[in-house]
């Protein structure tokens, strides 16, 4: 059965063109955004400035279609379009972990934006170590082959 979501409000950033913005948020460290919220859930942000980060959930509005294979943007060899983070997806939903500044009403003050300026936004939950940081070692597959240095690389403007 299909669903269908709202978005609760407006992710505002500085990039206005994919090419050769970031592509995660380490590779974006100092660089503003803000969430603005439709002012009717204001009071669900109530507690949230406890917290130093929060994780955004949205929609890649500007991205259509997918491909299975993918070449993703630190990469020159096709990988399976779920190994990747591209935004051409069945379901185009981002993902970002960025840092809360401030709290102010409905706006949220953010650092570490890596999504186009008027991203549709679907939600917004705390980011909590003890839940969303797996205890022991990760693997992260084709990306071993890529290097740390990966996380602070930007886009070619490809939608992926
Ligand atoms: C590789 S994705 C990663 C986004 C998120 N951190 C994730 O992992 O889901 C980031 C890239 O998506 C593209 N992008 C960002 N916002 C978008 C939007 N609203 N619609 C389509 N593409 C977008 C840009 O090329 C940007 O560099």
């Amino acid at each position: 059965m299909p669903w269908s979501l709202d978005p609760i409000g407006t992710l505002r950033t500085p990039h206005t063109d994919p090419a050769g913005m970031p592509i995660q948020p380490p590779g974006a460290a100092g660089v503003a955004g803000t969430a603005e919220l439709d002012t009717e859930y204001t009071a669900g942000l109530a507690d949230l400035d406890g917290f130093s980060h929060v994780i955004l959930v949205y929609l890649f509005d500007r991205a259509s279609g997918f491909d299975l294979a993918v070449v993703p943007f630190l990469d020159t060899t096709p990988r399976g379009l779920f190994s990747t983070r591209a935004p051409r997806r069945p379901n185009p939903i981002g993902l970002s972990i960025v840092r809360l500044v401030r709290v102010d009403g409905a706006v949220l003050h953010l650092d570490g934006v890596d999504m186009l300026d008027g991203t549709p936004l679907l939600d917004v939950k705390p980011f909590v170590p003890a839940f969303d940081v797996p205890d022991g070692a990760c693997r992260t597959g084709w990306l071993e082959d890529v290097g740390d240095g990966a996380r602070k690389r930007r886009s070619d403007g490809r939608f992926g």
